[in-house]
C-alpha cells in the first residue's frame, strides 16, 4: 500500500512538476529562493519550485483593485506586496506563508493607480536597503512640468520615516522628469559594487526613445543615490530604429555589466520587427535631457551620451520575453515570443550566435509574459506564462542526441558526450568521467577537419586530422587512415594524442595527378563512439582552374582539401607548417570571381506545400539549371540549412526530395551552384501531416482499376498509398488544389480478406481509419435489346455482387460488324445494367455483341439467336418431334408383337 501511495505521489509530482493551469490570467510572477510568487487576476499564489501549489491568498482584486507591487525580500523573509485597494496600500508577508502578514498599512499608492508597466526591486547595501520603484506619475496635475519616476522608499520601521516611507534625510529624494509619457520596462540591482539600473521607454513630441539610468546604490542616505544619477540613451539597431524597448535581462559576466534587450520597431508584418541586440552598460556615464533628481534647476543637461549595441544577435518577428545564463565563456539566451515558442540561442565570446532551437512551442498563439525566471535551486529550469498557464521547461535536452557527433552537432555548451555513460548530458550529470564538449569558438568549425604538408625532400606527405571537441579528462583515442582496404600510414606518425592525429605515407606523384585525388577514409574513434570521414587527397600544387577568373572555386577546392591557400599569389600550396585550419568563408570570401555559368532560376515549386514528414520528387521549374549541384533549404529558426541532392534534372526541371522538417511554417528554397552560391528565393510551407477519416468506395473488383476516394484532411500532401499485407503500392494521382480531390487506383488482386491502407507521407507512413478488400470481379450472362421509339434499349443480365457499382465506372460499347455504338447507361440494378443506343436519323441500330469495361476488367458479351421466343418454338418443335417418335414407335412395337405371339391378347 506504501509502495503504492509513493507511486501516486511520484505520479503527481511528475504531473505537476511541468506546467500549472491557474483560474486566471498571469499578471505577474517573481522567484524567491525556492519559492515561486505568481499573481493572478485575483490571487496570489505560492508554489514550490516544482509548481506544486503550497498556500493562496486573495488579494480582494477587482478591477479596479489590483496587486500592483510583487518584491521577494529573501533577506528579510519576507514578500512585499503592493495595491490599489482602499486608495492604495502595502504589505508585508512571511515569504514561507504567504497567508501570513507581518505587517499592512493603507491609504499608500506606490505602484502604478492604471494598468501600467513599472518595476520595483530591492536597492541598497546590506545596512541599508531601500525599495526602488519606477513608474509613470498617475497624480501629475496638468500645469505640473516635472513629474516624479522613481522613488525610493524605506523598508523598516527604523529607516527615515519608518516603512514604506518615502522621505529622505530632511528632505524628499526622488528623480524627476520632464517627460510626461514614461514607460519602466525592467530594472535590476548590482550586488558587487551595488549599482541600480533601471531601463525605460519614452516618448516626446512623437519621438520615442529607449534609456538606461544608473544610481550608485552604496551610498548610505536616499539622497546620495539619487544624486548619483547619470543616464544614457540606448539605440537599437544599425539596419533599422526599433526604439521601443520589449523586455531585457542582465547577462552574469564577472568585470563587465552585460545587458541584453529586446528591442521593437512597432510594425507587426516585419519579419525583423524585433531585434535582441547586447550592450556594455558598465559605465554609464553622463546625462540625458528631461531626467533629474528633485532640487536641481535644469533638468538634465545637454549631455547626451548613447550606447550603440556590442552585437546583434537575433532578429524575429515577435519577442516578447528573454532571459540568460552563462557556461564558462558562453552565453546561452532563452527568448519567448509572442506566437508561444521558447527559442534558445547560443552566443560564444565574441557574441557570435550558434543555431536558435525551439525548447518548445505552444499549441495556439500565446504571448509569453516578458519576464522569465530560472528554477532558483538548479537553473537548469525556466519558468514562462502563458496567459493562465505557468510552465516549467528544461534548458537542456542533451539525452535526445544519441552518439557523439549528434551531441556536437547540437552546437549547445550545456551538453557533452559523457564517456562511462555512453550518453549525451549535461557536466554535472556526468562525474567521474571523461566529458567530451565543443570548444569555445567553435560554433562555426567542422567537427573533423584536415590539413596535408609535403616534405619537398622526400616523397613523403603528412595528413594531419584534427577534431573540434574538448574534454575533461582524456579519453581513449584513435585514428585509422585507409585508401580503399589499404592502411595508408607507414607507422612513422606518433601516437594520436585527443583530439589530433596524424598519418604520413609516400606517395608517388603520379598517384596524385589524376584530377579527382586519391579518396581516403579515415575513422576516428573516441572511446567507443566511431565516425568515418573522406577526403579526397590531392596534388596541392595541381588544384589550378584552367580559366582566369576561377580563383573562388579554386580556393573552396584548395582549403576543403586540406591544403593553403596564399591569398597573395592568389595559388594552392602545400601546407608549410602544422596550425590552425582555417575555414573556407574567412580565406575564399571576398575573392574577385565572375560567374561562368547562367544565372539559374526557380519559377515554380510543385507542390509547395508539404507535411513535416517532408516530401519526395518535388518538382523544380526554372530556367538555367544545368550548372545546379544541390537545393538549399533554410528555415526561420535554423542557421544550418538543409541541402538535398538533385535528380531528373534537365535545363529546365529537376527534381529533388524535401527533408522532414521539426517545425511548421515557412522556409526558403534556393539552388546551389559549383562556387556554393545559392539562387533564387521560392517558399515552401510545412503543415500538419494529413489524416484519413474513410475511403469510398471500400471494395474493388479483382481485376484492379477502381478509382478509391481518399477522405480526410490535408490529403494533397500524400504520396502514394500502401495496401496491407499486399504491400502493393498503389500511386495517388497528383493532387489537384482546385477540386481537393485525392484519389488513387486499385491494382489487380486474385483474393480476398480485409486490406489495411497506409498512406505514404515523405518517408512516413499514416494510417487510414477504413479497411479496404476485393471481391470477385462482376459477372454478365448475357443482354438482350428492345426497340424503344427510335432508341435500342440493351439489357445486360449481371449476377448480385457488393461492388455497388456506379454509373460512371461503366462503359459500355455496342458493336454491330465493324460499326460501334456507345451505350448510355440508364440505371444499374442488382442484376442487371441498362443502357440505351440513340438511334440515328430514323435509323434503329442493331447491335451482335457489346463490350463492357470496368476498370481493367473488360468482357465482351455475343448476342445468341437464341432469344425467348426461339426458344420456345425451339421447344415445342423438340417436344412435337418426341411425340411424333413415341407414336412411330408405339405403332412399330404392337406389330411386332402380334407376328411373334400370334395368340390374340384380348386388347
Ligand atoms: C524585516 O522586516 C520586518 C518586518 O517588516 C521589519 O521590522 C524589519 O525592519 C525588516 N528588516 C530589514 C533589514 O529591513
Ligand atoms: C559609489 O559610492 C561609493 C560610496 O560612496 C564609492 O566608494 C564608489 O566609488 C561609488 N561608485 C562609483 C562607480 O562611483
Ligand atoms: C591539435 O591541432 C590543432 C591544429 O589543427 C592545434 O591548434 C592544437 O594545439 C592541437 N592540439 C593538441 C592537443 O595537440
Ligand atoms: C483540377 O480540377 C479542376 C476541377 O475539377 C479541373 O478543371 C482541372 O483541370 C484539374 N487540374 C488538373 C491539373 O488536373
Ligand atoms: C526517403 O528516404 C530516401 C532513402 O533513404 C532518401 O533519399 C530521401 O531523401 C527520403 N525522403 C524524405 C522526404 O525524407
Ligand atoms: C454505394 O455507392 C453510393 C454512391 O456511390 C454510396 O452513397 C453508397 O453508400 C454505397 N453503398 C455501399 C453499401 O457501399
Ligand atoms: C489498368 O487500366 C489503366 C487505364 O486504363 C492502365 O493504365 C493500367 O495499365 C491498367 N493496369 C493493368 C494492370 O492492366
Amino acid at each position: 500500500m506504501r509502495r503504492f501511495l509513493g507511486i501516486l505521489v511520484i505520479l503527481k509530482y511528475c504531473i505537476c512538476s511541468d506546467v500549472h493551469d491557474f483560474d486566471g490570467d498571469i499578471k505577474d510572477f517573481v522567484v524567491g529562493n525556492s519559492k515561486l510568487f505568481v499573481l493572478t487576476d485575483h490571487r496570489l499564489h505560492q508554489m514550490r519550485h516544482d509548481l506544486t501549489e503550497e498556500k493562496s491568498k486573495d488579494t480582494k482584486a477587482s478591477e479596479h483593485n489590483r496587486v500592483n507591487i510583487l518584491v521577494p525580500f529573501d533577506e528579510n523573509s519576507t514578500l512585499i506586496t503592493c495595491g490599489t485597494f482602499n486608495n492604495g496600500y502595502c504589505e508585508v508577508l512571511d515569504i514561507n506563508d504567504i497567508t501570513n502578514s507581518i505587517y499592512y498599512e493603507s491609504d499608500i499608492l506606490i505602484g502604478p493607480r492604471q494598468d501600467e508597466k513599472s518595476v520595483a526591486f530591492i536597492s541598497g547595501t546590506s545596512s541599508s536597503k531601500y525599495l526602488l520603484v519606477g513608474k509613470k506619475d498617475d497624480d501629475a496635475k496638468p500645469r505640473d512640468t516635472r513629474y516624479s519616476v522613481v522613488t525610493l522608499l524605506s523598508t523598516s520601521q527604523s529607516q527615515p520615516g519608518g516603512i514604506f516611507s518615502r522621505m529622505a534625510e530632511g528632505s524628499d529624494a526622488f528623480i524627476e522628469s520632464t517627460v510626461r509619457d514614461v514607460e519602466f520596462v525592467d530594472g535590476f540591482q548590482r550586488v558587487s559594487p551595488s549599482e541600480s539600473y533601471l531601463f525605460l521607454n519614452t516618448k516626446a513630441d512623437s519621438e520615442r526613445k529607449v534609456l538606461v539610468l544608473w544610481m550608485n546604490s552604496s551610498k548610505e542616505r536616499k539622497i546620495e543615490i539619487i544624486k548619483s544619477l547619470q543616464a544614457s540613451r540606448i539605440r537599437c539597431c544599425s539596419d533599422k530604429a526599433r526604439p521601443v524597448l520589449v523586455a531585457s535581462t542582465v547577462i552574469p559576466s564577472v568585470n563587465r555589466v552585460i545587458w541584453a534587450g529586446v528591442f521593437s520597431a512597432q510594425n507587426q508584418q516585419d519579419p525583423e520587427n524585433s531585434a535582441l541586440a547586447l550592450y556594455d552598460i558598465s559605465h554609464v556615464k553622463g546625462r540625458v535631457k528631461g531626467f533629474c533628481h528633485n532640487g536641481e534647476n535644469t533638468c538634465g543637461s545637454e549631455s547626451d551620451t548613447e550606447l550603440q549595441p556590442l552585437s546583434v544577435v537575433f532578429k524575429y518577428s515577435s519577442m516578447s520575453a528573454v532571459a540568460a545564463v552563462r557556461s564558462g565563456s558562453w552565453i546561452v539566451l532563452f527568448i519567448g515570443t509572442s506566437d508561444g515558442q521558447l527559442i534558445k540561442l547560443v552566443l560564444d565570446e565574441k557574441f557570435t550566435p550558434g543555431c536558435p532551437t525551439v525548447l518548445f512551442k505552444s499549441d495556439d498563439e500565446r504571448k509569453v509574459f516578458p519576464r522569465m525566471h530560472f528554477d532558483p535551486v538548479d537553473f537548469k529550469h525556466i519558468y514562462i506564462a502563458l496567459k493562465k498557464q505557468l510552465r516549467r521547461v528544461s534548458v537542456v535536452s542533451c539525452a535526445k542526441y544519441i552518439t557523439l557527433k549528434d551531441c556536437r552537432a547540437a552546437l549547445d555548451p550545456l551538453c557533452g558526450w559523457c564517456v562511462n555513460t555512453h550518453r549525451c548530458s549535461t557536466q554535472e550529470e556526468c562525474l567521474k568521467s571523461s566529458w567530451v564538449s565543443i570548444p569555445k569558438d567553435s560554433l562555426q568549425k567542422k567537427l573533423v577537419s584536415f590539413q596535408v604538408w609535403a616534405e619537398k625532400s622526400s616523397n613523403k606527405i603528412t595528413l594531419h586530422l584534427s577534431l573540434s571537441l574538448e574534454s575533461t579528462g582524456n579519453p581513449a583515442f584513435s585514428c585509422t587512415f585507409n585508401t580503399g582496404t589499404m592502411n595508408l600510414c607507414d607507422g612513422s606518425d606518433p601516437p594520436a594524442v585527443f583530439p589530433n592525429c596524424s598519418c604520413s605515407f609516400s606517395v608517388l606523384s603520379d598517384q596524385l595527378q589524376y584530377t579527382r585525388g586519391l579518396p581516403i577514409s579515415a575513422e576516428v574513434a573516441v572511446e567507443d563512439q566511431k565516425m568515418t570521414e573522406m577526403l579526397m587527397l590531392k596534388n596541392c600544387l595541381n588544384i589550378k582552374d584552367n580559366s582566369q577568373s576561377a580563383s573562388y572555386t579554386q580556393c573552396v577546392q584548395c582549403v576543403s582539401s586540406g591544403c593553403h591557400w596564399s591569398s597573395s599569389s592568389e595559388r594552392c600550396d602545400w601546407t608549410l607548417v602544422p596550425g590552425e585550419q582555417l575555414q573556407t568563408q574567412d580565406v575564399c570570401n571576398g575573392l574577385f570571381y565572375e560567374m561562368e555559368y547562367k544565372k539559374p532560376e526557380i519559377l515554380s515549386l510543385e507542390p509547395n506545400k508539404v507535411s513535416f514528414h517532408g516530401r519526395n520528387n518535388v518538382l523544380l521549374r526554372g530556367r538555367n539549371l544545368e550548372s545546379v549541384t544541390k537545393i538549399r533549404i533554410q528555415g526561420d529558426l535554423e542557421c544550418i540549412p538543409k541541402e538535398s541532392p538533385v535528380f531528373d534534372r534537365s535545363s529546365d526541371t529537376l527534381r529533388f526530395h524535401i527533408p522532414p522538417s521539426g517545425t511548421k511554417g515557412t522556409v526558403k528554397v534556393c539552388v546551389v551552384t559549383p562556387d556554393d552560391r545559392c539562387h533564387g528565393n521560392s517558399i515552401i510551407t510545412y503543415s500538419s501531416q494529413p489524416s484519413c477519416t474513410g475511403i469510398q468506395p471500400t471494395v474493388s473488383w479483382s481485376s484492379g482499376g477502381r478509382k478509391i476516394h481518399l477522405q480526410g484532411s490535408n490529403l494533397e500532401l500524400v504520396e502514394s498509398v500502401t495496401v496491407l499485407p499486399s504491400n502493393k503500392v498503389m500511386k495517388t494521382q497528383q493532387y489537384n488544389t482546385s477540386s481537393w480531390d485525392v484519389w488513387f487506383v486499385s491494382v489487380p488482386y486474385d483474393g480476398s480478406g480485409q486490406f489495411r491502407l497506409l498512406l505514404n507521407v515523405g518517408n512516413s507512413t499514416v494510417d487510414c481509419v477504413d479497411y479496404f478488400s476485393y471481391k470477385p470481379d462482376p459477372e454478365f450472362t448475357g443482354f438482350t435489346t428492345l426497340q424503344v421509339a427510335n432508341d435500342l434499349q440493351v439489357n445486360i443480365q449481371k449476377k448480385a455482387d457488393m461492388l455497388n457499382l456506379s454509373m460512371n465506372e461503366v462503359t459500355v460499347t455496342g458493336l454491330q460488324g465493324n460499326q460501334q455504338y456507345p451505350c448510355v447507361l440508364e440505371r444499374i440494378e442488382s442484376n442487371a445494367i441498362i443502357c440505351k443506343i440513340k438511334g440515328e436519323s430514323g435509323h434503329v441500330p442493331e447491335v451482335d455483341s457489346l463490350t463492357i469495361n470496368i476498370g481493367n476488367f473488360s468482357i465482351t458479351l455475343r448476342k445468341t439467336t437464341w432469344n425467348y421466343r426461339f426458344v420456345l418454338i425451339l421447344f415445342y418443335f423438340i417436344f412435337l418431334l418426341i411425340f411424333l417418335i413415341f407414336c412411330i414407335l408405339l405403332l412399330l412395337f404392337r406389330r411386332n408383337i402380334r407376328s411373334v405371339f400370334p395368340v390374340q391378347w384380348p386388347l
